[in-house]
This record gives C-alpha cells, sequence and structure tokens, in this order.
C-alpha cells in the first residue's frame, strides 16, 4: 500500500475541501472536546447552532465547571442524550480540580475521564494536540474497509481496535490533525454509505474495493 501517496492525495484534497466548520477555527482542547461529544450523536448542521452558544455561555472549562448543572442541561436542551451534557460537565469539573483547567494530552489521563471512550480521545489528541492517534467511529470505518478492503464484521466491538491498528499504520505523522478530520470528511460527503461518489474520490486509485467493483459491499455489518 503506497502510504505516503495516499496521505498526500488525501491530505492536499482536504486542504482544497475541507468544511468551514465553527470547531475548525480554533485548536482550543476544550472546544474540539464539546465540539466531538456533541457530535457523537448529533448531525453536523445540527450541532453548529448548538456550539456557538454554548461557548458563547462557558466559553472556557472554568465557566462550564462553576455553571448550574440546570443550566447546562438547558444549553443541551434539543441535542437529545442528556447524559451527554452531564458527563462532560463533570469531566470538566475533573479537568479544573486535577489538572489545573488543562485538557491533558496523554491517552490515559483523558482516557480516564466520565464521558470520553477511545473514539472522543483519539479526536482530542489528534485535532487538538496534533498527536498520531487514531479516531475510529462508524465513518472512519467505512472509509478504512473500502480502501484496504477489510471484510470484518464492523458490528463486532473487537473490530474497532482491528481498524484502529490499520489506522496508526497509514495516519500521516505530518498532520494526524488533517488526516482525520480527511477521513471525516470523505466519509460524510464522498465515501458514503449508499451510491459512493467513487469517481470523485482523492484516494480513488489506492482504493482496493473501487478496483473491484465492491464499494457498495462494504463494510460488512451483521446487525442492523
Ligand atoms: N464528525 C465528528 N467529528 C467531526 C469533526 N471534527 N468534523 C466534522 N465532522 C465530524
Amino acid at each position: 500500500f503506497d502510504t505516503a501517496g495516499f496521505q498526500q492525495d488525501l491530505l492536499k484534497w482536504y486542504d482544497e475541501n475541507k468544511r468551514d466548520l465553527p470547531w475548525r477555527k480554533s485548536q482550543d482542547p476544550y472546544k474540539i472536546w464539546v465540539s466531538e461529544i456533541m457530535l457523537q450523536q448529533t448531525k453536523v448542521d445540527t450541532v453548529i447552532p448548538y456550539f456557538h452558544r454554548f461557548m458563547e455561555q462557558f466559553p472556557t472549562v472554568y465557566e462550564l465547571a462553576d455553571a448550574d448543572p440546570q443550566d447546562v442541561l438547558k444549553a443541551w436542551e434539543g441535542l437529545g442524550y442528556y447524559s451527554r451534557a452531564r458527563n462532560l460537565q463533570n469531566a470538566v469539573r475533573e479537568v479544573v480540580a486535577e489538572y489545573g483547567g488543562k485538557v491533558p494530552d496523554t491517552p490515559r489521563e483523558l482516557g480516564s475521564l466520565k464521558g470520553i471512550g477511545p473514539y472522543t480521545k483519539g479526536a482530542i489528541l489528534s485535532i487538538a494536540y496534533n498527536k498520531p492517534e487514531p479516531a475510529v467511529d462508524g465513518n472512519v470505518m467505512r472509509v478504512f474497509s473500502r480502501v484496504l478492503k477489510i471484510e470484518e464484521d464492523i458490528a463486532q466491538q473487537r473490530t474497532k481496535k482491528l481498524f484502529d491498528t490499520y489506522v496508526r499504520e497509514v495516519i500521516s505523522e505530518e498532520d494526524p490533525s488533517s488526516f482525520n478530520q480527511a477521513i471525516m470528511d470523505l466519509g460524510s460527503s464522498i465515501c458514503t454509505p449508499k451510491s459512493p461518489a467513487c469517481l470523485l474520490c482523492p484516494v480513488q486509485e489506492y482504493c482496493i474495493a473501487f478496483a473491484e467493483g465492491m464499494e457498495e459491499s462494504l463494510p460488512i455489518k451483521s446487525k442492523a
């Protein structure tokens, strides 16, 4: 696999086509964190106005840590999955209490915070701290299952670890932040679940599924 070519073509495409999203205007790990929690079960277009309001109301970890939990829930109203908001505030309080208000930059410390699983941990480490850490979600599994022709069942929990291993091997060490966000954008605009736009894909030449005409058959997912 031509890792260098893949990275170069993907990053060039991202540079020219990246979506203009509010959390991309900053590398503040707190803002990246909030955006990734909001984006977990909610679409980008829905998240944008919530993200703006949340940042006006709670611009740093300190305002969020000091806030009345009812006000945090109120700011979250309409986004759903309210445990996300409770966990976020609890974790932010721990960051203030245990880490002097600085969002940790190690996998171990980040992963110990409430509500931060492997995906969110990888997203914060790569996007905010530019560390070469995978952030594997359903979109990332779809893209790499096609590019690398991985026929494991993505409904199986252990498959995420397998993808983590593959992404570790192809992630850009120079610009892991752009690399991960480029894969996210590719998954949402081109490498879509149905009828992917392979003719527009910047990494079509590296894609085994495309070469074999099986892009619509991947990823394999056992349960709905
Ligand atoms: N989905 C999850 N995280 C995202 C991000 N940082 N940018 C765009 N879409 C996303």
